[in-house]
């Protein structure tokens, strides 16, 4: 991010930064990270590949599982929901952790679905086409070299970058660019969504992309990161004007409260434009979301589905929102000086997750269930998903256990 970009945050001037050791130092496992490592995160490991075992046999080319499940079962859906990359991630992250070729096959087998739903435009109104492909695609391009996949994750790379709307320096989050209801709205979330551009301009040579990526994450930095360290879920901008109107809930309990997913998303998403940016402010704002994010933390390790709720009350939690963010600590872990006390609270606190999610949270108890982790929430207000699965966390859960196995892996 230039430092045009920077002026007028909330969140100060980026004189204090974090990260500045030496660059040998930084993306690297590290003594930390293999000295401290419980050795629960194997056992839990093998439990997600057991589940996703047993879901070889109900997804398939075209069979995806729902967002959430029902009662710990994820019904089979065809691929028009935000959410099927997930399962595909899945797959290519236990094929990256075993190297079994069914894992593989699986994924693979998925692609010509993937691209049917691009030319179909099958629910392609929505920033989610990086989740979509991200995990699919240009996952299978990375790992394969296969030149199908690179040109359906380009083809989506272009769907994405055309939802930019260029006065408001954002890419709209959902629904048609015309529609009033959605017009102008960026949400948090859409940090994840970035690497497919990131990935798209190093593909392609064309530094729109990534330009669009820049200025969104400096717009997200600016609008929906509020002083006190909480975030908005999503932020209206005049689409016209480029002038920021006001901030609003879409799954979070108020529109002045923290939904909890959605710092995750911010601590993650703000971590995945510093790898393609090295703007040490992005690597800053992400630590200071995290920061609220464990002093919100009960005691046990997990979230409740909003932070404005503390020990103690009747909510639920959200072990998905817990799941992202130990991704996202571990990516700041590995970005920062080897050794260093910031670096090492970072996978404390990432390893503090994952073993609550592993003693308490997953689905070992659920005999049937096809899920991995339990007590997620996806949308309490709509009421869908509340205390159940959902396929985000699994996959994150599953992530953040392969960084920590296989220390080598990147996103
Ligand atoms: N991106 C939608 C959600 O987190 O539920």
């Amino acid at each position: 991010m230039s430092k045009k970009s920077t002026e007028g945050a909330p969140f100060g001037t980026g004189k204090a930064r974090i990260g500045n050791g030496a660059a040998e130092d930084r993306d690297k496992p590290g003594p930390d990270l293999e000295a401290n490592r419980p050795p629960v995160f194997e056992r839990a490991a093998a439990y997600v590949l057991r589940q996703i075992d047993a879901g070889l046999d109900t997804f398939g080319p075209c069979a995806y599982p729902a967002p959430s499940s029902t009662g710990g079962i994820y019904p089979a859906i065809p691929n028009f929901e935000w959410t099927s990359g997930f399962w595909t991630g899945m797959l290519w992250l236990a094929y990256e952790l075993t190297g079994e070729a069914k894992y593989r096959r699986a994924a693979e087998s998925q692609l010509p679905d993937y691209r049917a739903r691009l030319d179909g435009k099958i629910g392609t109104d929505t920033h989610d086409l990086g989740f979509l492909y991200s995990l699919s695609a240009v996952n299978e391009y990375r790992i394969t070299g296969n030149p199908k996949a690179r040109e359906a994750g380009l083809m989506a790379a272009e769907l994405l970058a055309a939802r930019y709307l260029p006065e408001a320096g954002i890419i709209q989050a959902w629904g048609n660019l015309n529609d009033p209801e959605e017009r102008g709205r960026m949400i948090i979330d859409c940090l994840m969504n970035l690497p497919l551009l990131y990935w798209a301009s190093e593909e392609s040579g064309d530094p729109r992309f990534a330009e669009y990526a820049r200025s969104h994450v400096r717009q997200s930095a600016r609008y929906l990161v509020r002083p006190d360290r909480t975030t908005y879920h999503t932020y209206y901008m005049d689409a016209e004007t480029g002038e920021p109107k006001y901030g609003t809930t879409h799954q979070g309990h108020a529109d002045d409260s923290c939904w909890a997913r959605g710092q995750a998303w911010g601590i993650y998403g703000f971590m995945l434009s510093y790898l393609h940016t090295q703007d040490s402010e992005l690597l800053r704002l992400s630590k200071t979301l995290a920061d609220y994010f464990a002093e919100r933390t009960p005691a046990d390790g997990v979230v409740y589905w909003d932070l404005v709720f503390l020990a103690g009350n009747a909510q639920e939690r959200d072990s998905s929102a817990s799941a992202v963010a130990a991704c996202g600590l571990l990516e700041m872990a590995r970005q920062l000086p080897a050794g260093s006390a910031q670096r090492q609270e970072a996978e404390r606190q990432a390893f503090a997750i994952l073993t609550a999610l592993d003693a308490g949270y997953t689905t070992r108890d659920l005999p049937g269930s096809n899920g991995v982790l339990k007590h997620g929430v996806y949308n309490k207000p709509r009421g869908i998903g509340v205390d159940e699965c959902t396929i985000w966390g699994d996959y994150y859960y599953f992530e953040a256990l392969v960084r920590v196995l296989k220390p080598e892996w990147r996103p």
